[in-house]
């Protein structure tokens, strides 16, 4: 059976609806410690896959819970997407992410070493590249995170490489995400962030449903120029549906992967600014949404843009979403 960690969340609830159309009659098990979750998201997910999830309450952190799952399940194949993940908290309480991420990663390899579950997909992030030396940015560039939660992927992508090979079993693929957006099209499992929104596209949304008074535009470091024309940030926005096709491919691969252990970054390869999205959000909106423009936040960067150029040619596609369906499924 497929386990996924943080099976609560929003990437999470996306792989298991795809996997669900793609295995229909497969049981999916779900782990979360509901520390950025609801549990209503499980019944949610349950009712979309014609009850073939089983969600289980587990605290990563204790290995016990970890020992007692896999004792009870015959779990075969991993995507491991549970950690906390927002930069801004990361840089204010880094034990907490280091604790957390790493502790939960560890205590997950070494179970899975003890039952000899040797498939695991990593939910990495474009932020171990930190600021990028060279656009588009392909699995070769430097790994600098400059923020602890992009630290946090790093370092868990070490255990990975390092543990992959002491077993020729072992087949693990770290899939670096730029940046998810959008929603299922039914409209059932929307990203609800806890607290503030971080990211733009949750913030822009609780903009209009006037959760919070107006969105902060925030500069791009280098203000107006060449490489941000309209002064704010170009990030390389893909949906996540793709983002749970790849998921999906990624465990095939494994079935006749030589390596033991293989990165994909996984984006568009086109960047797209703050004011182009809010564009496309006020126009189907049709309305103005209250905005602040503000300097530059702390640990921003002007460009972030894939080159999937190593995920095309294995795979054979891209994501290609467009903004209108990003924003569209977003509203929903
Ligand atoms: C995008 C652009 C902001 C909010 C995230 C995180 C992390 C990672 C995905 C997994 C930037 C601007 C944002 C707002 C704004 N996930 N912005 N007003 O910065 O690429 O980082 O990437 O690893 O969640 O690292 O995404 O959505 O936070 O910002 O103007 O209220 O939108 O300045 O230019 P980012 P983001």
């Amino acid at each position: 059976m497929l386990l996924i960690t943080g099976g609560l969340g929003y990437i999470a609830s996306h792989i298991t609806l795809e996997y669900h159309k793609n295995f229909p009659n497969e049981n999916i098990i779900l782990i979360d410690n509901l520390g950025n979750s609801s549990p209503e998201r499980a019944s949610v997910l349950s009712q979309l896959t014609n009850n073939h999830t089983i969600f289980i309450q587990v605290e990563m952190t204790n290995i016990n819970e970890l020992q007692l799952l896999f004792s009870k399940y015959h779990i075969s194949k991993v995507i491991h997407c549970a950690g906390w993940k927002a930069v801004g908290e990361s840089v204010k309480d880094p034990l907490k992410y280091y604790h957390n991420n790493l502790i939960s990663s560890i205590n997950l390899l070494q179970i899975m070493n003890q039952f000899n579950c040797r498939h695991l997909v990593f939910s990495s992030s474009a932020t171990i590249y930190g600021i990028p030396i060279k656009i588009p940015i392909n699995e070769e560039h430097p790994i600098q995170p400059n923020q602890p939660y992009g630290e946090t992927k790093a370092v868990i992508e070490n255990f990975l490489k390092s543990t992959a090979s002491t077993n020729p079993d072992n087949k693990f693929i770290s899939l670096r995400y730029f940046n998810p957006t959008g929603a299922h099209p039914s409209g059932q499992i929307p990203e609800i962030p806890n607290g503030y929104p971080n990211n733009l596209f949750p913030a822009i949304l609780a903009t209009i449903k006037g959760n919070i008074p107006h969105l902060n535009i925030y500069a791009s470091p280098n203000g107006v120029s060449t490489i941000t024309p309209d002064g704010t940030g170009i990030r390389d926005y893909l949906h996540v549906c793709d983002l749970a096709k790849a998921h999906i491919d990624c465990l095939n691969y494994m079935k006749n992967m030589e390596e033991n252990y293989n990165t994909f970054n996984f984006g568009t390869g086109k960047g797209l600014s703050v004011k182009q999205i809010i564009h496309e959000f006020e126009k189907q909106t049709h309305q103005s949404i209250p905005k602040v423009e503000c300097p530059p936040r702390n640990g921003d960067v002007d460009v972030v843009i894939a080159d999937p150029s190593k995920w095309l040619n294995i795979f054979g596609w891209i994501p290609q979403t467009p903004l209108h369906e990003m924003v569209k499924t977003a509203l929903l």
